[in-house]
């Protein structure tokens, strides 16, 4: 009847990933018809972390409570109990960027801008779980975000700047010239001074009504 018809749509759409859910039915609430367009769908198919949400379980035991997840993967049913996390959650050009969005953009780690909100998830997610990692976790924060335009390295450059070691006024690279040349170094990428501090205990906090459930 009817009334089984319902129980097996609501079945099948629980199991559809977050992303495609707004195009199954446009009033879902999903963060695309929310209005909340900065998580991208590239590949659907896990392999780009355009997609990149945080999601957050509340686990008083274990110390990593945090998550970055691909959107597009992630069924809605696998979220219960849990606070999701988009980009527009941590900051923004019209209020304040977070640091790990302004040092991504002031390093030069954005082009295309596609898989740039993938990638601040990546690395906002690790940091609210270590807020002073190793450059080897952030190479593999990243393992599973894209990007065609970078080459990385003006994001890891950037990023750097979260480990213990500080660079100063930070180059890309240094071209060896012959011999009976003047080097000539390269403008600056980034001063770090210009930064924003990360502070941890200004984070969002989880929300409490999911820590009762
Ligand atoms: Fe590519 Fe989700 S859209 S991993
Ligand atoms: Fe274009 Fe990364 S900036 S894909």
């Amino acid at each position: 009847g009817s009334s089984h018809c319902f129980q097996y749509n609501s079945w099948v759409k629980s199991l559809l990933p977050v992303q495609l859910l707004s195009q199954v039915n446009p009033s879902s609430m999903t963060p695309w018809s929310m209005g909340l367009t900065g998580t991208k769908l590239g590949c659907a198919e896990g392999g780009c972390g355009a997609c990149t949400v945080m999601l957050s379980k509340y686990q008083p035991h274990l110390r990593r409570v945090h998550h970055s997840v691909n959107g597009c993967l992630a069924p809605l049913c696998s979220l219960h109990h849990c606070a999701v996390t988009t980009v527009e959650g941590i900051g923004s050009v019209a209020g304040k960027l977070h640091p790990v969005q302004e040092r991504i953009a002031k390093s030069h780690g954005s082009q295309c801008g596609f898989c740039t909100p993938g990638i601040v998830m990546s690395m906002y997610a690790l940091l609210r779980n270590n807020p002073t990692p190793r450059m080897a976790d952030i190479e593999e924060a990243f393992q599973g975000n894209l990007c065609r335009c970078t080459g990385y390295r003006p994001i890891l450059e950037g990023y750097k700047t979260f480990t213990k070691v500080r660079p100063h006024k930070h180059t890309l690279s240094v071209m060896h010239p012959p011999e009976d040349e003047t080097p000539v170094l390269p403008a600056p990428l980034y001063d770090p001074a210009d930064f924003l501090p990360l502070d941890p205990t200004q984070e969002i906090i989880f929300p409490p009504e999911l820590m009762s459930l």
